[in-house]
């Protein structure tokens, strides 16, 4: 079979590589895919965006592609699940209807609410004057989110009222984040610690993966601004083994069997983003897609196949598909470029993959990289290099990691130093 992998990013890298082990597969393409893809046996990367969908369409006909997996959410939201499942084509990956969960929050706030899925108590508004009212009547902190996708940027805590009434100017007055703020949602605050659960879903039957966790600030001890994610590791044990039931039973259960009531089935990742408080584990956000960087410390626990799994998402056999993962640990560490998560420089030569590579428990997945002259490799964005190590425990894979990134240079790379130290710091 061949299998087409949309993005570009760690994530797709990750995905492509666990579905190249597929002995079925006999080529994994990649629109547009990235150097790391390029260098499987069996990846190709072709030049088509993600927001193509004619050439996509085209593309999959005149190449026979059985599967196809999209990693980012925007072409989710934009319905090329649609599209492609009605030419027949058989995709990964939720409907726009289905993909409304991630796209909009007002959305998944009011599904949350019907179908009693534990979440925050929140507020919609479209104009700014009654937000910033709710906001004083409500207390601090709050927070406040811009409806649409703002790739990750559209949310602020509000620890202040100038905090949240600027957040709120910021979203609906200026549009900084455009049609995304024509709604904003405001919601009370959750403490706790976060924990990201992915699972598979076929519409019906829904299968949780390991438990991860995102590092989401840019630097040590959650200091700094919002990144797309620094690191990540798995398991995360902030998500225990009495609280995996809950999860399934009042989260996820919930989600599947009212997105099928609600006559817009959920198929694909679903991926809720958890905040684990003292009431239990309440939605932060519900996504429609694998995580980033959270697919690159999950995939590598699978053990079974990943692509008789994602088929069974597309046609309903979940319930008969049994999916496997080792008990160990896995950590990525991501490498950034100096600069980022503000402005940064591209074009940088890296180094020294090959040495860290040289670790058969370690796998860098390229996030933001580009050929150079000479088979030369540069730096192509904020976030360079996933660089991924498996272990028995999170303590030595952690040590493992980190050696890894020690081999790897190039001008600027900055990275946290404390990937996974929350998880061995616990009481
Ligand atoms: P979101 O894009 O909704 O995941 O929000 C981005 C980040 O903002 C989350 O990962 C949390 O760290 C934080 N956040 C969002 N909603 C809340 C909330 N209700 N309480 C506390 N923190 C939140
Ligand atoms: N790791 C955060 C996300 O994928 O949205």
């Amino acid at each position: 079979m061949k299998v087409l992998v949309i993005g570009s990013g760690g994530r797709e890298h990750a995905l492509a590589w666990k579905i190249a082990q597929s002995e079925g597969v006999e080529q994994v393409f990649a629109a547009p895919g990235n150097p790391g893809i390029a260098r499987l046996e069996k990846g190709r990367c072709i030049g088509i965006t993600p927001s193509a969908f004619k050439d996509l369409e085209a593309f999959i006909a005149q190449e026979g592609i059985g599967l196809t997996v999209v990693g980012p959410e925007d072409p989710l939201a934009a319905g090329i699940v649609d599209r492609l499942s009605g030419a027949g084509h058989v995709v990964f990956g939720p409907t726009a209807a289905a993909a409304r969960l991630e796209a909009s929050k007002s959305f998944a706030k009011d599904f949350m609410a019907r179908h009693e899925i534990p979440t925050a108590e929140h507020a919609v508004f479209t104009t700014a004057e009654p937000a910033i009212l709710y906001v004083r009547k409500r207390g601090l902190p709050i927070v406040v989110k811009a409806d649409g996708l703002a790739a990750g940027k559209g949310v602020t805590v509000a620890r202040t009222l100038e905090d949240a009434e600027q957040a709120i100017w910021s979203i609906m007055v200026h549009r900084t984040f455009g049609e995304a703020g024509a709604r904003v949602v405001i919601e009370d605050f959750l403490e706790g610690e976060e924990a990201s659960i992915l699972a598979f879903s076929d519409g019906r039957t829904v299968v949780a993966m390991p438990s991860s966790q995102d590092h989401k600030a840019a630097f040590d001890h959650d200091q700094g601004p919002n990144t797309g994610g620094m690191g990540a590791y798995s398991p995360a044990p902030v998500v225990s083994r009495e609280m995996l039931p809950r999860i399934e039973q009042d989260i996820l259960r919930r989600c599947v069997d009212g997105m099928a009531a609600d006559g817009t089935p959920y198929t694909g990742v679903l991926y809720a983003g958890l905040m684990m408080t003292m009431d239990g584990p309440k939605v932060v956000e519900f996504n429609c897609r694998f995580g980033d960087p959270e697919t690159q410390v999950v995939l590598p626990r699978m053990r079974s196949d990943l692509v008789p799994a994602l088929l069974a998402c597309c046609n309903g056999t979940l319930d008969m598909t049994p999916i496997e993962y080792d008990d160990g640990a896995c950590v990525t560490v991501v490498m950034a470029s100096g600069g980022y998560p503000g402005p940064y420089e591209k074009g940088k030569e890296i180094s020294g993959l090959a040495e860290a590579e040289a670790d058969p428990d370690v796998t860098v997945f390229h996030a933001g990289t580009k050929h150079g002259e000479n088979g030369r490799l540069l730096t192509n964005g904020g976030r360079v290099l996933n660089v991924t190590a498996r272990g028995k425990d999170l303590r030595q894979t952690i040590g493992k990691a980190y050696g890894a990134v020690k081999k790897i240079q190039f001008d600027g790379a900055h990275f946290r130093r404390d990937i996974g130290q929350k998880a061995l710091n616990r009481p």
